[in-house]
């Protein structure tokens, strides 16, 4: 099998057999998370500014994957409940955040967050009252784009692409969230003529977030 699962000294880890690549772990303590999370600020942080709420709000991550954005919510204050389709992507958060729990400065930024491993196109029930979802799901580009950074280059080979965007718009509207932040690679293209259009787009030097507002 070209990918397995393994428990290393540094935490829970995929492993590519085929590919002479790093593990892939996740971990909230790496010196660059440390040093943008000292640094985060509404201004700052383009998802802080999308979700447009004072430290203490609800967010849904309907696509949690490694849980980098979630983190720096989190970071920021807000209460996010992360959601994640692949067990394995899953499990790799769950350990991260096991181990992230027995660090005093990221204790109680973790704290504030909780995973499930669910589809979140499917309706997710105990999720009423948030005040925003966030949508990151690996879309097909019609343009090529540059291959995304180490970790997450691993996470596209091992899941591959493919997500539309309507599903996620459905679930959100149907529990109610009033804010749905959608983030694609910068110069993804304009949606397709018929599709759903955001009400504004945040751009940043690497991805956009394209806001829309739901109807509740
Ligand atoms: C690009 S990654 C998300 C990265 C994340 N924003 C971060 O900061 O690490 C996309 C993730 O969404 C997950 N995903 C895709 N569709 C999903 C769905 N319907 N429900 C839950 N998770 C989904 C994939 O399994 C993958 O882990």
């Amino acid at each position: 099998m070209r990918y397995g699962l393994e428990m290393l000294p540094t935490g829970l880890a995929l492993v590519d057999h085929y590919r002479q690549k790093p593990p892939l772990s996740v971990d909230y303590g790496s010196p660059s998370l440390r040093l943008r999370q000292k640094k985060i600020s509404a201004k700052g942080e383009l998802l802080v500014r999308a979700v447009k709420e004072k430290p203490g709000a609800r967010v849904l991550d309907m696509t949690a994957g490694l849980g980098t954005d979630a983190f720096i919510l989190a970071s920021y204050g807000h209460d996010v409940t992360m959601l994640e389709r692949s067990k394995t992507v899953y499990l790799l958060v769950k350990d991260a955040l096991k181990r992230a729990r027995q660090d005093a400065e990221l204790k109680p930024v973790v704290a504030r967050l909780t995973l499930h491993h669910w589809d979140s196109t499917r309706p997710f029930l105990p999720a009423i009252g948030f005040d925003a979802a966030l949508v990151d799901p690996m879309f097909d580009e019609k343009k090529k784009s540059a291959l995304p950074p180490g970790n997450m280059q691993m996470l596209q080979a091992f899941l591959g692409r493919g997500a539309e965007l309507q599903p996620f718009l459905t679930a959100a509207q149907e529990l109610g969230i009033r804010r749905t932040i959608v983030k694609r690679p910068r110069l993804d293209r304009a949606p397709a003529k018929n599709a759903v259009r955001p009400v504004y787009q945040l751009t940043g030097r690497s991805s956009r977030l394209d806001v829309f507002f739901n109807q509740v």
